[in-house]
C-alpha cells in the first residue's frame, strides 16, 4: 500500500488590477454577458468568456429551466458553442464569474465537477493546458495553470 499526494498550485490576485489587461478584458466580457443569465429559479447567475487561439471571444451563461436538471451551466453553454463554431481552434483561457441576488459574491466562484469534466475533454483533445481564472462579483480571483489541475484523475477516453 502507497499514498500519494497530488498537489494543486493555484495563483490568487487580489482584484481585477493584478491581472493581464487581456485577463481583464476576457472578465469583463464574463461580467456582461454573466447579467443576462436566464437563473430566476437559483438567482444565481454565471458567466463565462472563452479566449481562442485565433482571437474569438465565445461568452455564455447559466440557463436554467422548471424541469431543474434540463437547465444548464454557464461554463458548458460556452464550452459547447466554442466547440460547435470552431472545433479546430484551441482554448486558450477561460474567465468565470457569479453573482447572487440573494447576497453578494465575494469568494472566487470554481466550476461545479460536472463542468470540470466537459472542459477537461477539451483540454485532453487540443493537447495544450488552459488557464482558468474564477472571481465572484468583488473580492479575489483564483487561477489555475490547467484543467487538469482542477481536476485530478479526470475520466478519459483511455478508459474505454
Ligand atoms: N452554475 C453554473 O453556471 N456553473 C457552475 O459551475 C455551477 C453552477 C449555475 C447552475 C445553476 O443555474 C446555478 O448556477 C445554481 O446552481
Amino acid at each position: 500500500m502507497k499514498k500519494l499526494v497530488l498537489s494543486t498550485l493555484i495563483t490568487v490576485y487580489e482584484n481585477v488590477d493584478e491581472l493581464s489587461r487581456e485577463v481583464q478584458l476576457l472578465m469583463n466580457e464574463a461580467v456582461k454577458i454573466r447579467n443576462t443569465a436566464y437563473a430566476p429559479y437559483s438567482n444565481f447567475h454565471v458567466g463565462a468568456a472563452f479566449l481562442l487561439e485565433n482571437g474569438e471571444i465565445i461568452t455564455g451563461n447559466n440557463q436554467e429551466n422548471a424541469a431543474y436538471p434540463s437547465g444548464m451551466c454557464a461554463e458548458r453553454v460556452t464550452v459547447w458553442q466554442a466547440a460547435s463554431r470552431f472545433p479546430d481552434v484551441k482554448i486558450k483561457i477561460i474567465a468565470i464569474t457569479a453573482s447572487s441576488k440573494n447576497n453578494p459574491v465575494t469568494d472566487p466562484i470554481a466550476p461545479c465537477g460536472g463542468c470540470r469534466q466537459a472542459l477537461s475533454e477539451y483540454e485532453i483533445k487540443q493537447g495544450k493546458d488552459i488557464e482558468i481564472y474564477f472571481m465572484g462579483e468583488t473580492g479575489n480571483i483564483i487561477k489555475t495553470d490547467s484543467l487538469h489541475d482542477l481536476l485530478p484523475l479526470a475520466f478519459d477516453k483511455s478508459y474505454l
